[in-house]
């Protein structure tokens, strides 16, 4: 069904591009480091058992939403809920945040993938280290400042092209090729002596801990808002991305397989990159002779220190796997950032037509790319710190632990730390409490052939149960991870009394509107 908004070509170049979204910096850079560091194998059951309850779970609601009322998210629930319809505005918020140190990320691979092409070309010329690259790198703001530019316009010509012309077309070529790089990096790298280190780091339980790589386990609970907060991340939950490409899905496609699908995909991405990235980082450093617990398999520096000094530490053929590898970082990076500019520019498209106007997707893709471009600028030029631009706590670590006083960890903080949490756990008491999970329902049902019945039964429990209190969990991780172990009390209440405020508001005379 064609309408003016333009929709999917088809039910494939959907899902490559609801997986593109989905895979990103997020899988190859948080995921495997995560995984290693919060119990490998512990983390990776809790995150499946998330995946399944509480991801899946709201990945179909946001479809479901975007799909039933064909519209931005800020429209989708205006148009289902009197009570939430601004958390449509959190979504269109949480995004436009993430852009802007997204996009700098973005382009720091546009310079490394440069940078091994140009050692590829030039062998012999003097080679740095990764870490004087990246010092090197983030304390020239100007350098960074073109790079993140490069990276947005790369975006806005595709957005540019709209949602089957531009969006699909991309994704149709960029994920498959994302995978058969994945696994040419997978094979280089188990094939590295001392490969079985990062193999055991995460996937045997207990490990990384007895092994030396991170001095003491962390608690359950910690596992908990860990994999849940890196779970909603990776799977572009709660961030309007979602809502957004179902407005754009034809009604007979099957959003119950759909979901599966997008879930299961963006999980075995991370997996793989785990396995392309760990046991190279482990192997590189056994090689040098470092120690165990010295070896950095988290933050920034996974990707753009450690796995620099492996490429260069393979001699010729190095620099070739440096380019293989920052091209699938940048395509993943790419598909994802442009999920992120979709939600803003439908959302304008979108008020255009409510105005009786016809907008131009072109004029709203610049200016949305112009306004993104504005707060990227901090990011990059605040180089993570190092050129001192920090204003808000300055000099402030001790007392906002965990904000490194840098611009990209307060984006962060508020963009995947706040809002995103947040979003999910307003809009499951939504569904399940103020417009019930049936009319939602019809919609995810609409295209399954036979019994719904199994479905509808999990589906309410765990809109209405599951999901409300895991994020509260969620929701209390994610503002320890960024405020400190010190004001754990203070997340866990502050959480608490969220869910039971938003629960009530939910319940007492729930909205009239029909949906
Ligand atoms: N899922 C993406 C990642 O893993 C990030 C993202 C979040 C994209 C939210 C869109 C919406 O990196």
């Amino acid at each position: 069904m064609e309408n003016e908004r333009g929709s999917w070509g088809s039910n494939i170049g959907f899902l490559l591009a609801a997986i593109g979204s989905a895979v990103g910096l997020g899988n190859i850079w948080g995921f495997p480091y995560k995984m290693g560091k919060s119990g490998g194998f512990t983390f990776l059951l809790v995150y499946l058992a998330l995946a399944v309850f509480v991801g899946f779970i709201i990945m179909m609601s946001e479809l479901a939403l975007g799909r039933k009322t064909g519209a931005s998210v800020v429209g989708a629930y205006h148009a289902v809920s009197r009570k939430f319809k601004w958390i449509g505005w959190l979504a269109m918020l949480a995004p436009f945040l993430i852009m802007s140190f997204y996009s700098v990320l973005g382009g720091y691979c546009i310079e490394y993938m440069s940078l091994n092409l140009s050692n590829l070309a030039f062998s012999g010329a003097e080679v740095k280290t990764g870490s004087d690259l990246f010092g090197a790198m983030l304390t020239n703001p100007f350098g960074c400042a073109m790079f993140t530019i490069l990276f947005l316009v790369v975006c806005l010509l595709i957005v540019k092209g709209g949602i089957s012309g531009g969006i699909e077309k991309f994704n149709n070529i960029g994920m498959p090729a994302l995978f058969i790089m994945l696994v040419i990096i997978i094979i280089r790298s188990l094939t590295l002596p001392g490969a079985t280190e990062g193999l055991k780091f995460m996937f045997v339980p207990g490990y990384a801990v007895k092994a030396g790589f991170i001095s003491e386990a962390p608690g359950l609970v910690t596992v908990l808002s860990t994999a849940g907060g890196q779970m909603f991340f990776s799977l572009s939950l709660a961030m309007g991305a979602m809502v957004t490409y179902g407005s754009y899905l034809d009604k007979k496609e099957n959003l119950v397989k759909n979901s599966a699908v997008i879930v299961v995909a963006d999980t075995l991405v991370a997996l793989m990159a785990g396995v392309a990235v760990i046991p190279a980082a482990v192997a590189n450093g056994i090689a040098q002779g470092i120690a165990l617990s010295d070896i950095k398999l988290g933050g920034p520096s996974l990707l753009f220190v450690t796995l620099q000094d492996v490429f260069q530490a393979m001699g010729r053929v190095g620099p070739l796997f440096g380019v293989i590898f920052y091209l699938l970082v940048l395509i993943a990076a790419i598909s994802s950032a442009i999920s992120l500019m979709e939600v803003l520019v439908t959302f304008f498209l979108d008020r255009a037509k409510v105005k009786g106007r016809t907008g131009s997707r072109s004029k709203i893709t610049l200016w949305v790319s112009v306004a993104i471009l504005a707060e990227a600028l901090l990011v990059a030029v605040d180089g993570l710190g190092s050129n001192g631009l920090w204003l808000p706590g300055q000099g402030g670590g001790a007392t906002i632990a965990g904000w490194n006083d840098c611009w990209l960890d307060f984006m962060d903080c508020w963009s995947e730390g706040i809002m995103m949490p947040l979003g999910a756990m307003l809009m499951a008491l939504m569904i399940g409490w103020e417009i019930k999970p049936k009319s939602t329902l019809e919609e995810i049902n609409h295209g399954v052939a036979g019994s719904t019945s199994g479905l509808d039964a999990f589906y309410s429990v765990c809109i209405k149960f599951v999901v409300p209190v895991a994020m509260a969990f969620i929701l209390a991780g994610q503002m320890i991870s960024f405020f400190g172990e010190a004001n754990s009390v203070v997340c866990y209440i502050i959480s608490i009394v969220i869910l039971f405020a938003f629960w009530v508001v939910a319940l007492l005379g729930h909205s009239k509107k029909e949906n």
